[in-house]
């Protein structure tokens, strides 16, 4: 038996960094959302092993990759010692290094699929205990496509999705190692007096304009610090008069959100030709757009 599978890449609408934690990661307030720029997985059940065959020159095919790690914890944790195996095509659109949670969505997609397919059974919450031992950005990718982040991100609220709006995604080509970003963090500089509310606000009134007038990250000074190409490409981006700009995660995307989308082609049409890759996205408001009808059932928070 084969599944077919759509993995999407997300952006971070607002990115708040409360404080640092005895664990080494960060305390943090995040709007997450998924964009119409997907990978494809394909899964293929064997009577053992975990192959992965990825097309990408960039992405490791072994152990390292997080999609591998994600199949070999579920075997571990929820096969009980059966004999389980699977092939996995990983087909990449999303750029690596580039705070879209790209291989986090692989693994949160390939989590939810080999429940599937090795009959599991599963739940949400086991999974996502699972998928949080894989990195903070992966459970979101096993509920709804937009969701409050709290914690290292892992502890989620589904959001009712706002009407669809319009989405450039500008990767500069250039990888971004989070663990630096982070490390590179003055968290007396943060801006401790705003908070994810106001966005979680605009957000569900669907008021684009607004939503983007008040996009933040607090991680975006550190990026353009370390890599001025991405404050560039800010800039070029905020020139063609979106509702908002912003870094996405700890880079190096920037995008930009439109409320219509002729504003957003026309915007996208006049970045042609630069020295980056473009993807012109919408916002996914329904787990129905990438995953197969039998998958979204099990899928309520
Ligand atoms: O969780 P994940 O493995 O994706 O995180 C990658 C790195 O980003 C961590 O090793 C840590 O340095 C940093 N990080 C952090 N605080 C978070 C999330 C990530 O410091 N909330």
């Amino acid at each position: 038996m084969t599944l077919q599978l759509k993995s999407p890449a997300k952006i971070n609408l607002g990115l708040f960094i409360l404080g640092k934690r005895q664990d080494g990661y960060h305390e943090l307030e995040t709007l997450l959302q998924m964009v119409s720029l997907y990978d494809t997985l394909e899964l293929t059940a064997l009577p053992a092993g975990i192959e992965l065959i990825c097309d990408h020159p960039g992405v490791p095919s072994d152990q390292t990759n997080l999609v591998v790690r994600a199949a070999r914890l579920l075997l571990e944790k929820g096969a009980a010692g059966r004999a389980l195996g699977c092939r996995i095509h990983l087909h990449k659109n999303i750029p690596a290094g580039a705070g879209l949670g790209g291989g986090s969505g692989n693994a949160g997609i390939v989590l939810r699929g080999l429940n599937q397919l090795w009959q599991l059974h599963l739940s949400i919450s086991q999974l996502a205990e699972i998928a949080a031992q894989i990195g903070s950005d992966v459970p979101f990718f096993l509920g709804s496509p937009a969701a409050l982040g709290r914690g290292r991100g892992e502890r989620l609220t589904p959001l009712q999705p706002a009407k669809k709006f319009y989405v450039i995604l500008l990767y500069p080509r250039l990888a971004v190692a989070t663990s630096e970003v982070y490390r590179g963090l003055n968290l007396d500089l943060t801006k401790k007096q705003k908070n994810i509310n106001i966005l979680h606000q605009f957000f569900s009134e669907s008021d684009i304009a607004s939503l983007g007038a008040h996009l933040h990250n607090d991680l975006e000074p550190v990026v353009f610090k370390r890599y001025p190409i991405v404050q560039k490409a800010k800039e070029a981006l905020s020139a063609l008069d979106p509702d908002g700009v912003l870094v996405s995660g700890s880079g190096s995307t920037v995008f930009a959100i439109f409320g219509d989308s002729a504003s957003a082609r026309q915007a996208f049409a006049r970045l042609q030709g630069g020295d980056w890759d473009l993807f012109l996205t919408e916002t996914v408001t329904s787990l129905s757009e990438f995953l197969p009808a039998s998958l979204c059932h099990d899928l309520k928070p």
